[in-house]
């Protein structure tokens, strides 16, 4: 086992509540990549434990404040804590779905779990998570009130090369032979591609939203853009909705979309239409349709502070779009999971829409992720959905 001492900066970093430290604030030190290390300050006094990094930015990850080394029964304690917070947001139910494992956010760096009935997809994105994989499923499976009946590694996240790690997908046990069959309250019922699927197979970041745009009652039309799933779209008919129409240009999701509107008991009343969106909704603009519901949830278009210029520009124009195609009193949902683009950014992108726009809007809420996605407070790196609810008159 390693040793890692940190020079002034990063001890002060560290005591403001940032559990990342950064490679140019450890002074001094000896570890094997992945390695748990204890952590001193530069006059020797222990600050705690973490999980070394050779090849990130990020050099170590913090565990613990505490002195005493975490062992099993402290993973076993977290895998623990995460689980029975999701039993008390009623998350729980074995054929619904939901994020299990929150990586940083949850004090178990680098591992990602998510739950598709009784299946487990893992994403893994640090040296240290992923030399402890083996370990982090038995103690999981331990931790878990129910026996997975597949666990997958689906470690493909382009993230992993600032860790020098190549992508990786494994089924680790059990048998996977078609998508996954996932039904929710309300009568949702969706199938998860968890092999070829986007992220783990679904956005389950967005379920809560989902939820809550439907409670809004878009009784008329409602046109759910980058639709992926459908499922704004599908929940929406399930609230009564009468024509919804969801725009996705990938081909597999499209054809899920269908699927899932079958299998929810709304086929009659969802269609898709395979468009690149961003041309789609400025025809739709142009030629002054309108529409009661317009829910714009597009891939994150600022992954870095580079990329913040251009993205402002997308999201201006995107959502003046859907604003122009809302019925007076109709609703825009509007999301962002650009992790460059902080809420108050967002909120000026969406104001600046509303202005160019003409249209008089009103913001009703403002979200972010589910709560099985927390936010850990202090890093504002896991605070990367914004989703705005919007009346437009
Ligand atoms: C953030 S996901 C949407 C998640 C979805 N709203 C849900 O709740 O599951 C973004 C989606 O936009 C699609 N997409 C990306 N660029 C697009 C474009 N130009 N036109 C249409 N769809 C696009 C992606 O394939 C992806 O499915």
């Amino acid at each position: 086992m390693g040793k890692m001492i940190l020079s002034g900066k990063g001890r002060r970093w560290l005591l403001k509540g940032h559990p990342w430290i950064y490679k140019d604030d450890v002074a001094d030190g000896e570890g094997t990549p992945g390695d748990l290390v204890p952590i001193y300050a530069p006059e020797g006094e222990i600050l705690g434990w973490g999980l070394y990094s050779a090849e990130s930015k990020i050099a170590l990850r913090m565990v613990t404040r505490e002195e005493e080394q975490p062992n099993r029964e402290f993973w076993l304690g977290r895998m623990r804590r995460a689980i029975s917070a999701r039993e008390n947001l009623g998350m729980m139910n074995p054929e619904g779905a939901c994020r299990l494992i929150s990586g940083d956010a949850e004090g178990i760096p680098g591992l990602v779990v998510d739950r598709y009935a009784k299946t487990l997809v893992l994403q893994i994105g640090t040296q240290a998570a992923d030399r402890m994989r083996d370990f982090f499923v038995e103690v999981l499976i331990e931790a878990l009130p129910f026996e997975p009946t597949a666990v997958l590694e689906r470690s493909d996240l382009s993230v992993r090369r600032f860790e020098g790690l190549e992508p990786r997908v494994e089924l680790l046990s059990g048998v996977i032979d078609g998508p996954i069959e996932v039904r929710e309250e309300g009568g949702l019922v969706y199938r998860v591609d968890v092999r070829e699927g986007h992220k783990t197979g679904a956005y389950l970041d967005m379920s809560s939203n989902r939820v809550k745009a439907a409670a809004l009652r878009p009784g008329g039309r409602v046109l759910d853009t980058f639709a992926y799933d459908g499922l704004f779209g599908i929940r929406a008919a399930l609230a009564g909705a009468e024509e919804v129409l969801c725009l996705e240009q990938n081909a597999a999701a499209c054809e899920r979309i269908l699927v899932n509107a079958e299998l929810s008991g709304v086929a009659d009343r969802v269609k898709v239409e395979r468009v690149d969106c961003m041309k789609d909704l400025r025809k739709r603009a142009e030629a002054k349709e309108l529409w009661d519901m317009i829910v714009v949830d597009p891939p994150a278009f600022a992954r870095n502070k580079r990329e913040k210029r251009g993205a402002e520009r997308g999201y201006v124009e995107l959502n003046r779009r859907a604003m122009l195609l809302a019925v007076p009193g109709g609703h825009v949902v509007s999301a962002s999971c650009s992790h460059a683009i902080w809420a108050s950014e967002f909120l000026g992108h969406l104001a600046s829409a509303a202005r160019v726009s003409h249209r008089d809007t009103m913001l009703e809420a403002f979200t972010g992720a589910s709560p099985d996605h927390p936010v850990r407070l202090g890093l504002p790196e896991t605070d990367y959905l914004k989703c705005a609810f919007m009346r437009v008159t």
